[in-house]
C-alpha cells in the first residue's frame, strides 16, 4: 500500500469480539454434514442481512466433531461485518460458495470500523471454494481520492490471523474498501486460482498481503488492483508466489518495512514465473529510511515477463511516499541474498533496474542472471547505490552492482 493512509493501518486491527458462547454454539449444532446458511435463514435476495445466519452456521461446523461443509448456494448475500473464530471441535470445515457475498451499501456501515469485513481468526483446517466477495468499495474510495479527512480506513474483505492449514481456492474478490486478502500471523496457508479485482485508481487495496505468517503459498492467481498486486509485510518467512499475473497495480512488493525499529524480518521468498503488466513497479522491495533491526534475506526472483512496466526491478531503501514525514536517514533494514533470474521484457521508464540501498547497510549478495529488459524499444538503464553483487549470463541493462 503506497498512499498515506496505510500508516495508520500498520496492523490489523482486531475489534470484533469472537463468537464464544458454547451454549449458542451447541444449540445451533445440527448433526449434520452439510450446513446449508439457508437453513440458518440466510437469504440470497441481495438485501436481507444474513450475518446471524453464517454465525449459526459456521456454530453448527465448528462444533461439529467431524469434518462438515458450510454451504452457501447461488444468489446474492448481504453479510455485515462478521467474525468466525476457533478453535472448533472439527479440524476441517470447508465454506462451499456458490453465489456471492456483498458488504453494506456504502461505506457509512462500516464506519469508526477498521480491520476485515470477514474474518477468520484462530481456525485450523478452513478451505474456501468458489465464491465472490464484492466489498463495494466505491464510495469509501471516492471519499479518499477527494482528500476527506474524516474517511474511515475501511476493511480487508477477507482474512486469517492466527490460523492454520487454510484453502483458499477459486474465490473471487471485487472492489475491497481496503486490502482484499489478508494473510495474518498465520501458518501454511495455500491461496490458488483466485481473481482479484478493483480499478487501478483505488486507494489501498492491496490484492493479497501477508505479514508475520510461515508457509503461505499462492498460486494460479490474477490479481488487478489499485495498490500492490501482493504485498509481504514483516515477519513473513517461507513464502511461495508461482504463476500469478498482475494486472494494472503497484507490483509485488516486499515491504514497506523498517518504520518501526523492532520490526521483524523477511526470509525465504520465491516468486517464480509471474507476468506483470502496466504495472507501477514490478518486483520490489521497499523499506522506510529509519533504523531498524529488520531484514530481508533470502529472496528468489525467478522467471517474470515485464510488460510496459515501471522499475521493473527495484530496491528502494528511502521509501517516503509523498515526501512527507519521511527522516532521512539511512535505512538499518539488511537486504542481503537476492537474486534475479531470467526476467525480460518492457520497461516503461528508462531506469529498469534500480539498487537504491543503505549507505549503513548496503545490499549484499545480489545476483541478476540472464536479465533482457529494454525501455520501449531503446536499450535501458541500471542505477545502483550502495549494492554489491554479480552478475552472470546475458544482462541488459549492463550490471552496476560491484
Ligand atoms: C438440520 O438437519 C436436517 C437434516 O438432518 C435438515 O433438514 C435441516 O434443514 C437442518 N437444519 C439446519 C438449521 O441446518
Ligand atoms: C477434509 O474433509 C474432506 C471430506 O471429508 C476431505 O476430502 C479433505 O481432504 C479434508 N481436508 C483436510 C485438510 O483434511
Ligand atoms: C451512504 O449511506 C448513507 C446513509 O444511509 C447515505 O446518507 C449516503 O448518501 C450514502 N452514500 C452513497 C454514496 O450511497
Ligand atoms: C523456503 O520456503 C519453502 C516454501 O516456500 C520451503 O519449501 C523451504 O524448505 C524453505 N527453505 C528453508 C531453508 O527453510
Amino acid at each position: 500500500m503506497d498512499h498515506p493512509q496505510r500508516h495508520v493501518f500498520q496492523l490489523i486491527l482486531l475489534i470484533l469480539p469472537c463468537f464464544s458462547t458454547i451454549a449458542e454454539a451447541a444449540a445451533a449444532a445440527n448433526q449434520t454434514l452439510i450446513h446449508d446458511v439457508t437453513a440458518f435463514g440466510a437469504k440470497a435476495d441481495g438485501e436481507t442481512v444474513s450475518t446471524k445466519a453464517f454465525l449459526s452456521a459456521w456454530a453448527a461446523a465448528c462444533s461439529f466433531p467431524a469434518p462438515s461443509t458450510i454451504k452457501v448456494p447461488s444468489g446474492f448475500f448481504a453479510v455485515g461485518q462478521v467474525k468466525f473464530c476457533g478453535p472448533c471441535k472439527s479440524g476441517n470445515i470447508t465454506f462451499q460458495i456458490d453465489g456471492t457475498l456483498v458488504a453494506p451499501s456504502n461505506y457509512t456501515a462500516f464506519y469508526e470500523v477498521k480491520g476485515n469485513w470477514i474474518q477468520f481468526d484462530g481456525v485450523d483446517g478452513v478451505s474456501i471454494f468458489g465464491g465472490t466477495l464484492n466489498g463495494r468499495g466505491s464510495s469509501l474510495w471516492s471519499c479518499k481520492l477527494a482528500g476527506g479527512r474524516n474517511c474511515p480506513d475501511g476493511a480487508a474483505s477477507l482474512a486469517f490471523t492466527n490460523s492454520k492449514e487454510v484453502v483458499i481456492s477459486g474465490l473471487t474478490s471485487i472492489d475491497s474498501e481496503l486490502y482484499h486478502i489478508v494473510i495474518d500471523r498465520s501458518q501454511r496457508v495455500t491461496v490458488e486460482g483466485v481473481k482479484v479485482s478493483a480499478p487501478a485508481t483505488s486507494p489501498n487495496t492491496d490484492g493479497i498481503h501477508v505479514q508475520m505468517s510461515a508457509g503461505v503459498i499462492v498460486t494460479d492467481s490474477t490479481i488487478d488492483t489499485g495498490d500492490d498486486c501482493i504485498s509481504v509485510g514483516p515477519g513473513t518467512r517461507d513464502l511461495w508466489i508461482e504463476k500469478v499475473s498482475c494486472g494494472p497495480s503497484h507490483g509485488i512488493s516486499i515491504g514497506s518495512l523498517g518504520k518501526e525499529p523492532g520490526e521483524q524480518g523477511v526470509e525465504n521468498v520465491t516468486v517464480r514465473s509471474v507476468l506483470l503488466s502496466g504495472t507501477e513497479n514490478g518486483l520490489r522491495i521497499k523499506t522506510w529510511g529509519s533504523p531498524s533491526d529488520g531484514f530481508v534475506r533470502g529472496v528468489t526472483f525467478d522467471h517474470a515477463i515485464m510488460k510496459n512496466v515501471r522499475n521493473p526491478i527495484i530496491i528502494d531503501q528511502n521509501y517516503c511516499p509523498n515526501e512527507k514525514g519521511c527522516s532521512d536517514q539511512s535505512s538499518g533494514v539488511k537486504i542481503s541474498d537476492v537474486s534475479y533470474r531470467d526476467i525480460r521484457g518492457s520497461s516503461a521508464t528508462l531506469v529498469a533496474v534500480s539498487f537504491d540501498c543503505s549507505a549503513m547497510n548496503p545490499c549484499s549478495g545480489i545476483s541478476l542472471q540472464d536479465i533482457d529488459l529494454a525501455y520501449e524499444d531503446q536499450p535501458a538503464m541500471a542505477s545502483c547505490n550502495h549494492a554489491e553483487g554479480l552478475a552472470s549470463g546475458l544482462v541488459h541493462p549492463p550490471s552496476c552492482l560491484h
